[in-house]
């Protein structure tokens, strides 16, 4: 990476991704709905957590290698499923390059931009995440396209309910990149001549098209048809997640879930994982931020399931709050976004190193050998801070 490309924090990754990026472009990876009070709480919350470091009691050498969902990674972060659309040519790619890079696995979205066999030759370390979409003869052939590709997880993202309101305003998605639509564009798009040059280079434009969710080899239906679809399809059922995990047959997430009633119910489906989560702030506004709602979650279940938690991690020393409050590892979004976007596979890495860095500084601080080693003792955590959602009040 060129000396002047690193970046040493996430926000400065922000900060250079909206420098570099359309308005529109920029918008679309900072989503979340209606006031943005979730999405606000899943990163100022991290910050109500404290830490109580010894002053002598370091050690020298520290582990952050775990394993989930069956696969060894080199650190506790995992790449969460996006739809990155137009970020970067290479997309998911780069991404997963990168992820590789730093010995670690990643989620790939239904709406990714690049097909599944080209992403997995980049990262063998790949869950295939699925929506509720098209119901089960369509989820079948989606899912047995990842098998055959070679998916070692399936990762399952139920917590959407269609809010599509932002006090902001909503990010004008073309339905494709064509002549007009790069008219229509070009205000924003020519003072951004960064982000036009790498799509020149490719002599094709942003991908609108969700190639994994048609037959492998074809270049897939356009997003917002299949975004149509998902709307008129019927909302799952716990039967139907049944019948999807023993479809797959291997390892299996529930992605979003917040209620320690519902963490029992994927249990009781026989789930692998779950990710404690609000959708990254996108699905019901005023939802609690995922780190309040993870230690009654994990207590209920951590010792049944892999409990994982995503949702405003920025910060190596986030990473360890989560895993001090329950979670095995955990899943980032935006961040990766964010340095995907600022530059490239590179600056994938460079978010993934951020990370690595600062668990390992918070974990010498702590005095701690290993992530493993982490207890909710060593995080300072204010009166009032959790929340236990789907728990009958003790009578
Ligand atoms: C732009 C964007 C697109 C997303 N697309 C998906 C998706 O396709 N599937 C999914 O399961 N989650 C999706 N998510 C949610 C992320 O997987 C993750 O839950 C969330 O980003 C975590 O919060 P963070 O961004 O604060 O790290 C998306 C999030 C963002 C910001």
């Amino acid at each position: 990476m060129a000396r002047d490309a690193w970046f040493e924090t996430v926000t400065i990754a922000q900060q250079r991704a909206k420098k570099r990026l359309p308005k529109s472009v920029y918008s679309s990876l900072i989503s979340a709905s209606e006031k943005g009070v979730t999405v606000t709480d899943n990163v100022e919350s991290f910050s109500e957590l404290g830490f109580a470091p010894h002053v002598i009691g370091a050690l020298e050498k520290r582990d952050l290698a775990t394993t989930v969902m069956g696969q060894d990674i080199a650190l506790p972060v995992l790449i969460s499923p996006t739809g990155v659309q137009a970020v970067h040519p290479d997309g998911e790619v780069a991404v997963a390059r990168a992820a590789a890079a730093r010995g670690t696995a990643m989620g790939l979205s239904s709406f990714a931009s690049k097909p599944i066999e080209d992403v997995i030759a980049a990262n063998d370390k790949l869950f295939f995440q699925v929506y509720w979409l098209g119901g089960r003869d369509a989820i079948a052939q989606r899912v047995q396209r990842a098998k055959d590709a070679g998916a070692v997880g399936l990762i399952v993202t139920t917590d959407w309910s269609f809010s599509h309101g932002r006090d902001w305003g909503s990010p004008k998605i073309p339905e494709q990149m064509d002549l007009k639509t790069m008219l229509r564009m070009a205000p924003e798009v020519l003072t951004k001549p960064r982000w036009l040059w790498s799509f020149g280079k490719t002599v094709s434009p942003p991908n609108l098209r969700v190639p994994n969710q048609g037959p492998k080899g074809e270049l897939g239906p356009p997003f917002f048809g299949v975004y149509g679809e998902w709307m008129g399809t019927s909302p799952p059922t716990w039967e139907d997640m049944a019948w999807l995990r023993e479809l797959w047959g291997g390892p299996f997430m529930m992605k979003g879930i917040i209620r320690v009633d519902d963490a029992k119910r994927a249990v009781d489906i026989g789930v692998s994982a779950i990710s404690v989560s609000n959708h990254g702030g996108n699905n019901l506004d005023g939802t609690p931020a995922a780190i309040r709602a993870l230690p009654a979650i994990a207590d209920a279940v951590g010792s049944d399931v892999e409990v994982l938690l995503d949702g405003g991690i920025r910060r190596g020393s986030d990473v360890v709050k989560a895993i001090a409050l329950g979670a095995r590892a955990v899943m980032i979004g935006r961040a990766y976004l964010w340095g995907l976007a600022a530059e490239g596979q590179s600056g994938v890495e460079n978010v993934l190193d951020i990370l690595r860095s600062g668990i390992d500084s918070a974990l010498m601080g702590l005095g701690k050998a290993s992530t493993r080693d982490l207890a909710p003792d060593d995080i300072l955590i204010p009166d009032g801070f959790t929340r236990a959602l789907g728990v009958p009040p003790v009578s």
